[in-house]
């Protein structure tokens, strides 16, 4: 049985035509695959790297270097939310944001809430520090926000 669907690999194929080589396929693919899955397991390295024609190492390599992508161990949830600990959110409270967040939703960073429903992860810079603090949920960044407005968009995912 495999872990990757038809429809993961016509998807992972379809890039293949925008890059050089199949090489360069390997982040638009573990993108593809942790999208889907919420998780890229060591199995769906294996057949990543069987579509790209590299070596399964290869893939793992990349997938590792950037600190994104989440393991079959340790899955991403159905939302994840990127707490910015640069400069100026630290300076406007962003630390204890994360704390109080953490600590209401009982979760530490890298992880995910019991339920499943929120992965929560330090981010650097958002580029919006005019906003700070700021978080990323899901591809969007709110900016000045507190441990009220922080809890109201998690309570809402
Ligand atoms: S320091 Fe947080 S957005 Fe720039």
């Amino acid at each position: 049985m495999t872990v990757l669907s038809e429809e993961i690999r016509d998807r992972i194929r379809a890039e293949f035509p925008k890059y050089p080589n199949k090489r360069a396929v390997t982040l638009p693919a573990l993108h593809i695959v942790h999208d889907t899955l919420r998780a890229v397991s060591r199995e769906a390295i294996v057949e990543i790297a069987d579509l790209l024609e590299l070596h399964p190492a290869e893939v793992h390599d990349t997938m590792t270097f950037y600190n994104f992508f989440k393991t079959e161990e340790n899955p991403q949830g159905k939302n994840r939310v990127w707490f910015c600990r640069s400069i100026s959110c630290m300076l406007r409270g962003g630390e204890e944001l994360l704390e109080n967040i953490c600590q209401k939703y009982n979760v530490t960073p890298g992880h995910t809430t019991e339920d499943g429903a929120v992965t929560v992860e330090f981010a650097e810079c958002l580029g919006a520090c005019e906003g700070a603090p700021c978080i990323l949920v899901d591809d969007v960044c709110h900016m000045d926000m507190t441990t009220e407005s922080t809890s109201k968009l998690i309570d809402e995912l």
